[in-house]
């Protein structure tokens, strides 16, 4: 399509019968009525201003577009930063926050956004752009300006205390003309006097601020060795001290420089982990559809499997039923194995052609208006679990009974994995799978819990006890593939059940309740007729 619209446009402007495209693409259609709305937004920028230091501003740029195939992009993603901070999904934009009000002439602000230009012949292929007017009347922002207009704007931010901004996109994608990301990301390190190489040690440099303990020294040291010849890491005084003396009272002692001189890439990391991490009551009615309709989705799959089935089929259903309640996307790459696949934690290919009478693991989440879901669900294909399947199955679902009762207010996110090991390890010892508890992690290679939003992988922060309003997701899980060193009757067995709760004060909501989870629940339902049921396609000839 784009080849076919560079040829067209030449074309097109070659002909002086063909008039310039001048129609106005943003006519009456129905579109959902259900968005964060500009007063969340505004919101969430004034929470973020509260935030931030005396004498500071906060630069969120759009995410790059990214080339699927030459020249075809991926669909766009919009930064879940700079949709939740402004509701503007394009790309070629970037959102100012300041703390204090900027005067300005006569006039003053304190945040501006620059945005993607209208452009009548282009929005023709690629689809409508709000523009300058459609940002004011939209997402009611006062000051918008195109993004050509950043490079000239009058912002010294070499005035600012802090200037606070994120890991700045380095793929900034194909085009470098005014306007562009590029452009805009150039023209702001230019101007506030940022290194090419800060990047990496600022990023570095808040993980020691975040995670340094008095024990983990040997660990921040072999994360951090293979960067410690490049230039910028040799001209860090805090770099430098750890080198000279890497132990422990070193390490708390560049954690607490660390704290008392933060990066503005640590304090933008730390707002949004603080902000994004408690949902607030617009985007827990969005994370609560997208979860509903995934785990209506997972329910539709298990009434709908057979064992002659793909996997690619059964992804399909997933998405079509995301897609009947009006899901944008899928939160991530949709993972369905079958037997020995389910056992690949993030096996994405779903290319077996049967799923046969083996377990099928589909781990699939919609995403709804941005907000994701991640809801696993294992079932067997012809209905009927085995002896074997059942007594892994029954250890996963006891672990995340267990940890559900974690899921309150003021339990350290610790404690979940603590948790789960144990409940684990003790079944699979008496199941004569492992020996020692130390073995679990053969079988249970990941975490049990990350926060859930934006981003599937959430910000939100994990060295801190858990607070009413964050939404996590609790996903035991034990793969035991092929060679593994047990019996061979547990061999392609992999089982992952994933929930999302919403914390509360004194106990957690199941979000994916309608996804159905016990054995005896997940049997019923298998025997349940589908609508997929019964609809016969043609043979390709
Ligand atoms: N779906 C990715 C995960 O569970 O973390
Ligand atoms: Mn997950
Ligand atoms: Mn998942």
């Amino acid at each position: 399509m784009k080849f076919l619209a560079k040829g067209f446009l030449v074309a097109a402007l070659a002909c002086c019968t063909v008039p310039a495209f001048s129609q106005d693409y943003n006519g009456p259609q129905s579109l959902p009525t259900d968005y964060l709305t500009p007063a969340f937004h505004a919101g969430r920028r004034q929470a973020l201003r509260d935030m931030m230091p005396a004498n500071s501003v906060a630069v969120i740029f759009a995410y790059p577009e990214r080339i699927f195939s030459k020249d075809v992009n991926y669909v766009y993603h919009a930064n879940p930063d700079l949709y939740y901070f402004s509701g503007y999904k394009e790309p070629d934009a970037v959102l100012l926050v300041f703390k204090e009000v900027q005067a300005d002439g006569d006039s003053s602000y304190n945040e501006l956004i620059f945005v993607r230009h209208r452009d009548p012949a282009q929005e023709q292929w690629t689809g409508r752009r709000l523009g300058v007017a459609g940002v004011k009347a939209q997402l009611g922002f006062k000051r918008v300006y195109n993004s050509e207009e950043f490079a000239k704007f009058p912002i010294d931010f070499k005035k600012f205390k802090t200037v606070i901004y994120d890991a700045i996109p380095e793929e900034v994608g194909e085009g470098s003309g005014a306007g562009s990301l590029k452009e805009l990301v150039t023209t702001f390190k230019t101007k506030a006097d940022i290194k090419e190489t800060d990047k990496r040690l600022l990023n570095d440099l808040g993980i020691i601020g975040q995670y340094a303990t008095p024990k983990n020294i040997d660990r921040i040291m072999a994360f951090i060795k293979p960067r410690l010849d490049g230039e910028a890491y040799k001209n860090d005084p805090l770099i430098q001290e750890l080198v000279a003396k890497p132990d422990s009272a070193t390490l708390m002692d560049v954690k607490a420089k660390i704290a008392a001189n933060p990066s503005g890439l640590a304090l933008f990391t730390k707002y949004t982990t603080d902000l994004r991490g408690v949902k607030q009551p617009e985007e827990l009615v969005l994370l609560k559809k997208s979860v509903e309709i995934s785990s209506f989705a997972h329910a539709e799959a298990m009434r709908a499997v057979t064992p002659k089935m793909s996997e690619r089929e059964l992804e399909g259903i997933m998405l079509y039923v995301h897609k009947k309640y009006g899901a944008e996307d899928e939160g991530y790459p949709p993972i369905v194995g079958a037997g020995g696949n389910g056992c690949i934690l993030h096996y994405e290919e779903n290319s077996a052609t049967e799923v046969k009478n083996q377990l099928v693991l589909m781990d699939v989440g919609a995403e709804y208006h941005g907000y994701s879901a991640d809801v696993t669900r294992t079932f067997p294909a012809n209905g009927k679990f085995t002896e074997e399947q059942k007594a892994i199955y029954q250890i996963v679902y006891d672990a995340q009974e267990e940890v559900f009762k974690l899921c309150k207010d003021g339990i350290p996110y610790g404690d979940l994995e603590t948790k789960t090991r144990e409940v684990l390890s003790s079944r699979l010892i008496a199941l004569g799978i492992i020996k020692d508890a130390k073995e679990v992690g053969k079988y249970y290679p990941h975490g049990v819990s990350h926060h859930l939003g934006l981003d599937v992988h959430d910000k939100g922060g994990y060295g801190v006890p858990l607070k009413a309003g964050m939404v996590i997701t609790v996903e035991p899980g034990i793969y035991i593939p092929a060679g593994s060193p047990c019996d061979k009757k547990w061999w392609n067995i992999g089982v992952r059940i994933e929930d999302d709760v919403l914390i509360g004060k004194t106990g957690g909501t199941l979000l994916s309740i309608d996804a159905p989870r016990k054995w005896q629940d997940v049997e019923k339902t298998a025997a349940e007729k589908s609508i997929f049921d019964g609809g016969k396609f043609p043979e390709l000839k």
